[in-house]
């Protein structure tokens, strides 16, 4: 039996599934935009799905909102205007609340950009990949280098103080000078936060039916040891497995998921979690995955495609395939209050860690070491139950 004597706190995340065009690496829920986007009827549908949500967070305040995709920049400040306004009347809105956008450089209008700074958008996460237009070509992006430059620079000029940069490296064409040319890019346009991932193949991709060539890992390898070394001299500290922030400058949003704590999911193919005190029970929800479907449905229970209670077997595995994510760890405390079972309950899988030199623990702190985080699977799977 849980035992929550308080609960997590609480993000949203809103789904937007249109891209101008498909990536071939890509297995985000993304489609490839109509001629016409259905802008309005998507945000009648989003507001539809959240009124039906509600009911499961009555009371609780909203710490953070991340609008994800697919790439939400296609669609107006308008719209999101429409889409806060039934968020705010339904929701408490935390004053404090990171909201973060994420922008392609290929839709980036700088008209659009001070709208949505206007709105109350006080994030952007901008989709670079690379500053090499071979490997941008070969990525199927629709933006070059100097459109992602420019990008950037807008979103400094119209005032966001606070955006993130994603980057991936192991590409195609991509060699040790021009990874290099990646990172001091970056850096040089000083964002407050970096993403920095590898490029993996992923099934049902294009990529993984006509993969591409890609460079050997030991290279790649010492090309991300060589930019980690990069972004800690210019003051980035690297927080999770891809994440790198200056200081105070984490993703408050994407912390709440890895320190377990609560969100919403609102939008095509959008996943919550929701734990509930009364019930002493935490619900995994999932939408309809086809936008279309999921503006057919949206507000009536088919839209509902998974509805999964977590089995009290599964939480300690559940939980720290989150957090052992967090280079620092996790408050050792904060086990009992977000996971709802005392840390005994995982205490032979730490004891096993621990004599494997994958992790450190003592009463206020767990976290993995330097050879956990290198083999962060091995470490993860000692939690499967
Ligand atoms: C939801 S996606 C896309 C955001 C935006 N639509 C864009 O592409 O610019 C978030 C990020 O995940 C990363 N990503 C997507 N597919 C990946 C893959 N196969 N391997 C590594 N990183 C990937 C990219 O850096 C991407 O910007
Ligand atoms: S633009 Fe972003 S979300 Fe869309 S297909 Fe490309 S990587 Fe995926």
């Amino acid at each position: 039996m849980f035992n929550f004597t308080s609960l997590p706190p609480l993000s949203l995340y809103i789904h937007v599934p249109w891209c101008v065009r498909k990536c071939p690496y890509c297995d985000f829920n993304s489609h490839k935009s109509p001629d016409t986007l259905p802008e309005n009827d998507y945000i009648d549908a989003l507001i539809r799905d959240l009124e039906q949500e509600v009911p499961y967070v009555w009371g609780r305040t909203v710490q953070s909102i991340f609008i994800g995709g697919g790439t939400p920049s296609l669609f107006s400040a308008e719209a999101y205007d429409r889409l806060f306004s039934a968020i705010r009347a339904l929701l408490p809105l935390s004053p404090h609340a990171e909201i973060t956008l994420e922008a392609n450089p290929g839709t980036f209008e700088q008209h659009r950009f001070a709208d949505y700074l206007a709105l109350g958008i006080n994030r952007l996460s901008i989709g670079i990949q690379s500053f090499n237009d071979q490997s941008l070509e070969t990525l199927g992006r629709i933006h070059d280098k100097d459109q992602a430059i420019k990008a950037v620079e807008t979103a400094h000029k119209v005032g966001f103080e606070n955006f993130n940069l994603d980057l991936m490296f192991g590409l195609p064409h991509q060699t040790a000078k021009t990874a290099q040319n990646d990172i001091n890019t970056a850096i040089a346009l000083e964002p407050r936060h970096i993403s920095y991932y590898q490029l993996t193949i992923e099934p049902n991709t294009l990529y993984h039916q006509q993969p591409p060539t890609l460079p050997d890992e030991d290279p790649i390898l010492d090309w991300q040891l060589e930019s980690q070394r990069c972004l800690a001299d210019a003051g980035y500290q690297q927080y999770e497995v891809s994440a790198y922030a200056k200081e105070n400058s984490q993703c408050q949003h994407n912390l709440n998921y890895w320190q377990f704590g609560d969100y919403l999911g609102i939008g095509a193919g959008a996943h919550g979690k929701i734990t509930d005190a009364a019930k002493q029970s935490i619900t995994r929800r999932s939408k309809q995955k086809q936008p279309q479907a999921f503006m057919d449905t949206a507000g009536s229970p088919e839209v509902i495609l998974q509805n999964e209670e977590i089995k009290i077997r599964d939480i300690g595995f559940e939980f720290m395939l989150n957090a052992l994510r967090l280079s620092d760890g996790f408050p050792t405390p904060l086990f009992y209050q977000h996971a709802g079972v005392p840390i005994s309950h995982i205490d032979k899988a730490l004891q096993q860690a621990q004599q494997q030199g994958l992790l450190e623990r003592d009463i206020h702190l767990i976290k993995p070491t330097e050879k956990g985080q290198r083999y962060l699977n091995s470490l993860i799977e000692l939690f499967l139950p």
